[in-house]
């Protein structure tokens, strides 16, 4: 008997889609049966994913998140081109400025809150509207970070944006719900990804040591697929009544410092 693939049927879009956690998340999307659009800034390898994917069912297209009309002109290009939106995966992010508070250049906070925050709510927003339109019960998901809920993890604008992001998230899902439209976001902790390398300047294995070396869950390293998966779930209908979440994918990390006892 054949089994029905977790997004058969459903057409998502991916902004971050070229690289890193996006780019493992277009591979599981269109391996569980969706169509997907990558929507990136990095034309040429996000043209190569959709070409090494299933053609059919992958595209790219340019998408400045900063940019409204071009978030919805990707929204548009979805639609026209698989006939409807099912999934929004908001996951475009950058590093930004590594200065804190003391040396904060405030163009470098503008621009890391551009993308990070305003192109996230523009992505909600055109996605949701698409939705409502349709009539149709999506699902959208943000990439925030542990860095959304706690200081100190990471650098002071990025640290800010993605506590935005989760204020984001948790009010679309009180306006959407009217809708059927679910909204959540999934907070990673340290992934070795392009943005992570280049922010620490590290190599790939450097920086998945470093990871490895904090991290409460011992023994396995967090890669870019367990992003993936939860992703995928929350895009999936298994999560059907699930809204407002903020899924951790850090084996523990936000609910545990263990400084005290290591003290003694
Ligand atoms: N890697 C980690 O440890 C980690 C941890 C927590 C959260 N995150 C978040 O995960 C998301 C993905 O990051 P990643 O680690 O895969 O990094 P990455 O650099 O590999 O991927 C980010 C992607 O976003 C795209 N992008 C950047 N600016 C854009 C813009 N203006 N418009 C459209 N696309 C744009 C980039 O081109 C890139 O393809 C980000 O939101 C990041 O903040 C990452």
């Amino acid at each position: 008997m054949e089994t029905k693939q977790r997004l058969e049927g459903k057409v998502a879009i991916l902004t971050g889609g070229a690289s890193g956690i996006g780019a493992e998340s277009v591979k599981l999307f269109a391996e569980n049966g969706a169509s997907v659009v990558i929507a990136d800034v990095q034309d040429e390898l996000g043209h190569q994913l959709a070409a090494s994917s299933s053609p059919l069912k992958v595209s790219y297209h340019h998408c400045d998140v900063r940019d409204e009309k071009q978030v919805e002109q990707t929204i548009a290009f979805a639609v026209h081109k698989y006939g409807r939106l099912d999934v929004m995966f908001s996951n475009a992010g950058i590093d930004g400025s590594l200065a804190g508070i003391l040396d904060l250049d405030l163009n470098a906070f503008d621009n890391t809150m551009a993308v990070n925050v305003r192109g996230v709510a523009a992505t909600i927003k055109h996605a949701a509207r698409a939705m409502v339109a349709a009539n149709t019960r999506g699902s959208i998901i943000c990439t925030a970070s542990v860095a959304g809920s706690r200081g100190g993890s990471a650098p002071f604008g990025y640290t800010a944006s993605k506590h935005a992001l989760l204020g984001l998230v948790r009010s679309a899902c009180s306006e959407l719900g009217a809708y059927g439209i679910r909204v959540n976001c999934v907070s990673p902790y340290a992934v070795a990804t392009p943005l992570t390398c280049r922010y620490s300047n590290k190599s790939a294995d450097e920086v998945e040591a470093i990871g490895m070396f904090s991290a409460n869950l011992k023994g396995i390293p967090l890669k870019a697929t367990h992003i993936a998966e939860a992703a995928l779930f929350l895009a999936s209908d298994e999560s059907a009544y699930v809204s407002g979440l903020d899924l951790t994918v850090d084996g523990g990390f936000s609910v545990v410092n263990r400084l005290l006892l290591a003290s003694d």
